[in-house]
């Protein structure tokens, strides 16, 4: 695949690109924020979908096991992970997927903890759904993030967490998680019974020398209180066809969430995004490292690139997922100066830092999903600007 081409993705309902006025108040700036890829998907996917499309018939889909057994195979032999038929739930996508959790497994009231800085929707679905956040800070050295176990057990026992969301690998902060901090927290949450929900949608997206472990292929023990969502839909940039797994290895909390899920009549997939899931799980691998090794391409690139020519702003590689989270703190630590610099100035349009988290001011996070060219064109723009 030629990562170099650009798609036009104006006036195709794309909210990257289409909806830059709605949010940024202007269209005239480049887009780098949304979480999804300029790229087209592998053409195994495409000339998947077109089939099906010629078909002609598209009634309601039964999710059959021809189109799961491609995923289990997958993180089978990618991620070691064992996962069980019958473990699989049906999601449109995995914001739903935490959703239904915070509404199965709390009560309105209860407490649910999350690692900050963190994904925005971690919040509202705690919010929204009339909970009580509770924040375990992850803590920052050199752009290098990692947990502080201490206050995590603190939050949990003096809050009676009920829940915790886990994000993994972390959107924004690129981390993969490994077996150890894995195991410490899935130890604390087993002490203090507190279910654990991961979302593990940007699991497939690796750098080089980093490892998925998936909270499911810890001890048998730990898989007694968590579950996890997966999707194809960050991975190979299908996130418009809605279609995503939760995993759920105990019977009676795969019970609780279905009963939740089933009230609300959540849990079928559209015939696209069946299709496509399939394809991408049994053919998509190679368009998967090709497209990989791409984007860690654009990454050394911005590294090379703001160490020569800005190295006030801080970057460091992450390990996993496809977005670089930089740090403007030491020119603009306020989010409001870092967003008027960043659309007025700059006019590139990244995520501030400030929706992930109090934690998150002075930072903006860029999507390393793009030809190389858009980058290039958004960081000398940054560049002049500054
Ligand atoms: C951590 C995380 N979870 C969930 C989502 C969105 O998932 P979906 O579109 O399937 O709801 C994103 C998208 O950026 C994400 O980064």
């Amino acid at each position: 695949m030629d990562f170099d081409v650009l798609v036009d993705r104006r006036n195709t309902d794309c909210v990257k690109w289409d909806g830059l006025k709605a949010v940024y108040g202007r269209d005239d700036i480049l887009p780098l924020w949304v979480a999804d890829m300029d790229f087209k998907s592998s053409p195994k996917i495409i000339e998947a979908i077109i089939e099906r499309a010629n078909h002609g018939v598209f009634g309601y889909p039964i999710g059959s096991k021809e189109v799961f057994q491609p995923f289990i195979e997958w993180n089978e032999k990618r991620n070691s992970l064992y996962i069980d038929e019958g473990w699989i739930l049906p999601c449109p996508g995995i914001v739903t997927a935490f959703c239904l959790a915070v509404l199965a497994f709390t009560k309105e009231g209860e407490k649910i903890m999350i690692q900050t800085p963190v994904y925005p929707p971690f919040y509202s679905s705690v919010k929204d759904n009339n909970r009580v956040m509770i924040e375990n800070q992850l803590i920052e050295n050199e752009g290098y993030y990692t947990i502080d176990f201490e206050d995590f057990e603190k939050q949990i026992r003096e809050n009676d967490v009920k829940l915790f969301i886990l994000c993994n690998p972390h959107n924004p902060i690129g981390r993969a998680w490994n077996k150890e901090e894995l195991k410490k927290m899935a130890d604390i949450c087993l002490k203090y019974d507190v279910k654990i929900f991961s979302d593990e949608i940007h699991s497939d997206l690796l750098f080089k020398r980093a490892k998925f472990t998936s909270i499911l292929s810890l001890d048998e023990k730990y898989r007694d209180i968590a579950a996890a969502a997966m999707a194809p839909s960050k991975t190979f940039n299908i996130a418009g066809l809605f279609s995503s797994i939760v995993v759920i290895p105990n019977e009676d909390i795969k019970g609780i969430y279905l009963k939740i899920s089933e009230s609300l009549h959540i849990g079928s997939l559209n015939i696209f995004g069946l299709t496509a899931m399939e394809a991408a799980y049994k053919y998509g691998e190679i368009w998967l490292k090709e497209v990989l090794e791409y984007i860690e391409g654009n990454s050394d690139y911005m590294e090379t690139f703001i160490k020569e020519n800005m190295p006030e702003i801080k970057y460091r590689k992450p390990e996993a997922t496809y977005l670089g989270w930089l740090d403007f703190r030491a020119l603009f630590p306020k989010a409001q100066d870092l967003d008027n610099f960043l659309i007025n100035k700059a006019k590139v349009a990244l995520n501030n830092g400030i929706a992930f988290g109090k934690k998150g001011e002075g930072f903006a996070r860029i999507n390393l999903g793009c030809p190389r060219s858009i980058l290039e064109e958004a960081l000398n723009r940054i560049k002049e600007a500054l």
